[in-house]
């Protein structure tokens, strides 16, 4: 297949470039990060803790940002207007977010969760561990709304309140309902590890998947689950996913057509970020089940696949580059790892 041609010439640094650099603390790029969990962190004036952004993939769509919370702290409080969402990697606290001029709304997690900041609200995170540092990892879509707009004030000053997104209740953390199989609507996952996947034979057997749709973001984001000896098939799509590993240990493989393979390995805290239209696939080599969290895409109510050709497409399991298999087999036997694989073609 022929691809579009990635045009080389640059004007100059993007809006959002001159943001990060103006951010102050570092940026790690590329397409891997071994632990999000002792990856080094900067003191970040802006949210009042140390943090780093990671800008992975080599696009300009979404970002993520690794904070850490000491015992008895909190962040500064945020608003924007880019969507964000939340993983807690380590540690127990809780998140107030608030309109101006109204109460204060709280809710509390500990590691594992997952949750959006609803758009353009006032919100802060405190640690309410007295010994234990929190660690979380924030992906939003910073990228594009500030080349989208190119000004700060407006993103970070602006006092529009989106009531459609965030109704000032108690019990707007607790809502949860099915939307369809493989998807969900909620405000707050207590436990990517625990939350009841459906099952997801096109993308192999043994794999399972939620999609979610959290506090009213467009930005999509879903978890993924590999059972001992499963693994997926191999597709691609645009740029922009992130993919966090909150359970068991394998590798991932990576590679944009014509170009070297490029092969991970994952454990819990792992990230990796596939490219443009670069091919990517999760192998689970463990004794227990895989699991991963990934942000991209549109979340599925506001998803507009249907209206727009968007490439996705998905390597047959007897298409892929035949040493991908005998490679993943090879590990599984040396982990001592039985499998009855027969990934299923879509
Ligand atoms: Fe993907």
């Amino acid at each position: 297949m022929r691809l579009p041609h990635r045009d080389a010439i640059r004007l100059g640094p993007t809006p959002y470039e001159d943001f990060l650099e103006k951010e102050g603390i570092p940026v790690i790029r590329g397409y891997f990060l071994e632990d999000l969990k002792t990856v080094e962190l900067s003191p970040w004036k802006r949210m009042g803790v140390s943090g780093c952004y990671l800008n992975m993939g080599d696009q300009q769509e979404t970002d993520a940002y690794i904070c850490e919370i000491p015992p008895a702290s909190q962040t500064l409080p945020q608003r924007h207007l880019f969507e964000t969402l939340v993983h807690i990697a380590a540690g127990r606290g809780a998140t107030t977010v608030w309109h101006e001029e109204a109460p204060k709304q709280s809710f509390e997690w500990s590691a594992g969760a997952i949750f959006a900041i609803p758009l353009n609200v006032s919100y802060q995170h405190f640690n309410v561990s007295k010994d234990e540092p929190v660690r979380f990892l924030a992906g939003t879509n910073a990228p594009h709304i500030i080349n989208l707009f190119h000004n700060e004030d407006f993103i970070f000053r602006n006092p529009f309140q989106f009531r459609d997104r965030f109704r000032n209740d108690p019990d707007y953390f607790r809502e949860n309902k099915r939307l369809t199989v493989r998807s969900w609507e909620t405000n707050l996952i207590p436990d990517a590890n625990s939350f009841v996947l459906d099952d997801y034979p096109m993308k192999g057997k043994g794999v399972r998947i939620m999609r979610f749709g959290l506090a009213g973001t467009t930005y999509g984001c879903h978890v993924q689950e590999f059972s001992v000896g499963s693994r997926s098939t191999f597709h691609r799509h645009g740029p922009g996913a992130m993919v966090t590993v909150t359970q068991g240990t394998g590798f991932a493989m990576v590679w944009r057509e014509g170009e070297e393979r490029q092969r991970f390995e994952i454990r819990p805290g792992s990230i990796y970020s596939p490219g443009d239209l670069m091919y990517h696939g999760h192998f689970n080599t463990g004794h227990t089940t895989m699991r991963h969290f990934a942000m991209r895409g549109r979340s599925p109510k506001y998803s507009q696949d249907r209206y727009r050709t968007s490439l996705h497409d998905m390597i047959p399991f007897d298409e892929e580059p035949p040493d991908i298999h005998p490679e993943y087999l090879r590990e599984l036997a040396k982990n001592g790892v039985a499998t009855e694989i027969s990934v299923v073609e879509e």
